[in-house]
């Protein structure tokens, strides 16, 4: 007798667990202020600086990390892969001071012409930016004159952000592949 009733309240204990759990699960969302994050005004900044795309020498900053069985012999390099940590800095000498680093991937995804994905984060480490990101996701034709990516968030200084950054070719050295290229970011944040 002792034992039947233990086991019921055993399960009864169980069950009543199982539907406050599930109760619970359907409830992990609710609608806050703006202000309770402390977000007050949006505003739009405009950053400059220019990337250093460096592919030659003892110390790239840019490095093929896959590519296809046909990349070598596409007019595009179809399927080539890179992983890039390219400085910014504030003037186009590479020896100016540097802001921050471009961190992240850009692949060959055209078959026409030189087409890249760019999947990356601008990780600042000067000034008031110090410590935040933006982050990219676009489409790079690096032989067009402009070329203009979204900025699709970020995080610190730039947490909600959402903007767009113009990208054009400052110099290009045809041997090596080494770049600089000045960026014009414009991103809405708080
Ligand atoms: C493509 O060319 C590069 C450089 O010449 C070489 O290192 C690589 O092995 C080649 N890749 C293929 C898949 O042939
Ligand atoms: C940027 O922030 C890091 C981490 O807080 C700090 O170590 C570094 O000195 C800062 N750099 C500048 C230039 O303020």
């Amino acid at each position: 007798m002792a034992m039947a009733k233990a086991s019921f309240l055993i399960i009864f204990t169980l069950a009543f667990c199982l539907a406050l759990g599930s109760s619970k699960s359907h409830k992990y969302s609710k609608t806050i202020s703006p202000s309770s994050l402390g977000l007050k005004k949006e505003k739009l900044s405009h950053l400059h600086f220019y990337f250093h795309d460096v592919l030659s020498g003892q110390n790239p900053t840019a490095v093929r990390v896959a590519a296809a069985a046909m990349t070598n012999t596409s007019r595009s390099f179809f399927g080539s892969v890179m992983m890039m940590d390219d400085p910014l800095t504030l003037l186009p000498d590479p020896k100016s001071k540097t802001i921050g680093y471009a961190q992240g991937i850009y692949a060959s995804a055209s078959q026409t012409e030189v087409g890249l994905l760019m999947v990356l984060n601008f990780v600042f480490k000067e000034g008031k930016y110090n410590g935040s990101t933006l982050s990219v996701l676009g489409r790079n034709a690096v032989f067009s004159g402009i070329r203009e990516m979204p900025i699709v968030g970020g995080s610190g200084a730039f947490r909600f952000a959402r903007g767009y950054a113009k990208a054009k070719t400052h110099s290009l050295d045809m041997n090596t592949g080494d770049a600089v290229v000045e960026y014009n970011v414009y991103a809405l944040h708080y």
